[in-house]
């Protein structure tokens, strides 16, 4: 099971990561470190590059044993404005997109346009009959791209906050076509 380590979403394109990005990342991360940190647990105040780095060495690491199939997304002019990620963490069958966007890309349609993409590539991948996405029942962003993508709520699940606007509720979306 290993997917395209390129995918093309229009108007934003999917690279899986390399260490050469770094510097970038860890700027686009502290830039948007205001709307990250509500609702993703990694995303601190003390963000830097080494921070970064062991992400992008893990990510390395996750493609190589097929857990997770990590992505910078950039622009049409190469800047970098995002990532995206599919993780197997659900189970046999089942593969899970998380995503985070640069602010100052944010609210242009790139992260629903990389959901699309990647959902496409997911369904392709062996063995996989559901693509899912969580998120806080407080983030509404993230769930409207979730929704704009074509996934519906299947479930909500009760855990343990783990970032600052998280509340005690997960919702679980699965793709429909
Ligand atoms: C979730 C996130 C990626 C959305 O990025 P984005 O650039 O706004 O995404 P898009 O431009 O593709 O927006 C898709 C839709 O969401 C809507 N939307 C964006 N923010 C919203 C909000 N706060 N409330 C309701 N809808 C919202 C947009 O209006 C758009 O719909 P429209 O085209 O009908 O107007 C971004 O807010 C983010 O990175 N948040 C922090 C990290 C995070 O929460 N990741 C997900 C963890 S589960």
């Amino acid at each position: 099971m290993e997917p395209p380590e390129t995918i093309d979403a229009g108007a934003v394109v999917l690279r899986r990561w390399q260490p050469q990005w770094v510097d970038e990342a860890t700027t686009a991360i502290r830039e948007s470190l205001p709307e990250l940190k509500p609702f993703l647990a990694w995303a601190r105040d003390e963000h830097d590059a080494d921070a970064t780095r062991a992400f992008i060495e893990k990510s390395a690491e996750s493609w190589a044993d097929g857990t997770e199939f990590t992505y910078a997304m950039f622009d049409t002019t190469g800047d970098l404005v995002g990532a995206i990620g599919m993780m197997t963490r659900m189970g046999p069958g089942v593969i899970e997109i998380g995503y985070w966007i640069r602010t100052s890309y944010a609210g242009r349609g790139y992260m629903t346009a990389a959901v699309g993409a990647l959902t496409r590539v997911a369904r392709t991948l062996p063995g996989i009959d559901r693509v899912a996405i969580r998120h806080d029942a407080a983030n509404a962003a993230s769930g409207a791209v979730a929704a704009k993508a074509g996934f519906v709520e299947v479930e909500r699940v009760t855990r343990d906050p783990e970032a600052p606007s998280q509340t005690d509720t997960e919702i679980i979306r699965e793709y429909r076509a």
